[in-house]
């Protein structure tokens, strides 16, 4: 490279580069040499895309959240222009969506139905066309994703709208063809996502669940004022909470080294801690090459257990109250057979060490909310494996960050 000063000028041929000064007299500069690449001035120091956009999340979720909150702690939500009489029209919502924004919906449904009593229908986007439909004008379509160019929730979309739905989407990029195309767009305001598995994309997209949600429930009077600002305080605690999140990074070092040379690991947990189970098995999978699954914890002796060897990897998701006692007993069954346990959770559970090898503590925040915590603990177990394997963690083989082919 050549610094190139006011009033000099270059010209550039297929084989000479030529400096000139202001009164165009020819001119020697010296060469200088840049060591690093484009790429890695866009990690902002860090190795990474991956582990920039974990730590990134803290940001993403305040962007996407507290700029939609009033000093009075009501959601502005223009984006959604649903108003009591038309939400009293929808009798039910399919969440439509792939991969990681799958995995939100799944969380989705739970926040809408608990917060909002609305029936909530998960559909993978390439199976949306070929299931049985129940939709018509009185069923709100929420269709997610990062890119809002994947074809299949784009084909469900085309489909969705010849027979009348309304359309909501999730996505993060302006402008995107799903968002073109629906009545109403949530924007995530997670900034580019780089790294092909997902992070801050997902855990904005809980945040837009979060908010729809609790936005539906108080159109529907299924909370009165009091409960929807008190709610809406607790929601503005999650970007320091997920920064306060960041700090299991060590501990899941040393998980990562613990499970680095295993052939199969699982995840597990009930109600929401199985769907952040779902997306934890997801990021390992993907980047570390290691077979994950993620089971309903009650649902492992149904079968899977007799996967169970010593030092098997089991990681248990355990945040909600009234679950709790029932999914430490699963940890039990497997920890018999011999199973790694390693215990995500926000609670202080007295005989912890009875149950788990590991135990990874995050924050304790309002019950509904503990996945966007929960699943922080899953990147960095999945990113430091990855690394330990020498993987190309950025760009894990055989996947692609945006898929336009069904
Ligand atoms: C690809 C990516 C996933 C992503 C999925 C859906 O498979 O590798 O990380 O979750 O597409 O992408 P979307 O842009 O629709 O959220």
């Amino acid at each position: 490279m050549y610094y190139i000063d006011n009033g000099e000028m270059v010209v550039l041929t297929k084989d000479n580069i030529t400096i000139y000064n202001s009164k165009g007299e020819k001119i020697e500069k010296e060469k200088s040499v840049i060591t690093w690449d484009m790429e890695s001035a866009t990690k902002a120091g860090y190795p990474h895309f991956m582990l920039k956009e974990i730590n990134e999340q803290p940001q993403a979720v305040s962007d996407t959240l507290l700029r939609r909150i009033d000093k009075n702690n009501n959601l502005i939500l223009d984006d959604i222009r649903l108003d009591e009489d038309e939400i009293q029209k929808i009798k039910d919502i399919y969440v439509v969506a792939c991969g990681t924004a799958y995995n939100a919906g799944l969380i989705g449904k739970y926040i809408i139905e608990n917060l909002a009593n609305l029936r909530v229908r998960v559909d993978i986007a390439s199976e949306f066309r070929y299931n049985k439909q129940f939709i018509n004008e009185n069923t709100l379509v929420i269709l997610v994703s990062q890119s809002g160019e994947t074809a299949d929730t784009l084909a469900a979309q085309k489909l969705a709208k010849t027979k009348g739905c309304r359309i909501l989407s999730i996505t993060n990029v302006v402008g995107s063809s799903v968002a073109r195309n629906s009545d109403d767009v949530f924007y995530t305001l997670a900034g580019p996502e780089i790294a092909v598995a997902s992070t801050k994309a997902y855990t904005t997209m809980l945040v837009a669940f979060y908010m729809i949600g609790v936005e539906l429930a108080k159109l529907k009077q299924e909370i009165n004022i009091d409960e929807y600002h008190n709610i809406v305080e607790k929601l503005k605690k999650l970007p320091q909470k997920v920064k306060e999140t960041l700090f299991v990074e060590k501990k899941c070092i040393e998980i990562a080294e613990k499970i680095k040379n295993s052939k199969s690991a699982f995840y597990i947990g009930r109600g929401l801690d199985d769907s952040v189970g779902k997306e934890g098995a997801l990021k390992l999978k993907e980047i570390s090459y290691i077979y994950t699954e993620s089971f309903a914890a009650g649902e492992l002796k149904h079968g899977t257990i007799a996967l169970i060897e010593k030092n098997t990897p089991v990681i248990a998701v355990v945040t909600q109250d009234k679950l709790l006692d029932k999914t430490m007993s699963n940890i039990q069954e497997v920890k018999a057979r011999g199973a790694y346990t390693i215990i995500i959770t926000d609670k202080h559970i007295e005989d912890i060490n009875n149950y788990a090898d590991d135990v990874i503590q995050i924050p304790e925040v309002y019950d509904i909310f503990s996945s966007i915590l929960a699943v922080i603990p899953a990147q960095f177990i999945a990113y430091y494996t990855s690394i330990k394997k020498g993987n190309d963690v950025d760009k894990p083989r055989n996947l692609a960050k945006s898929v336009t082919v069904e």
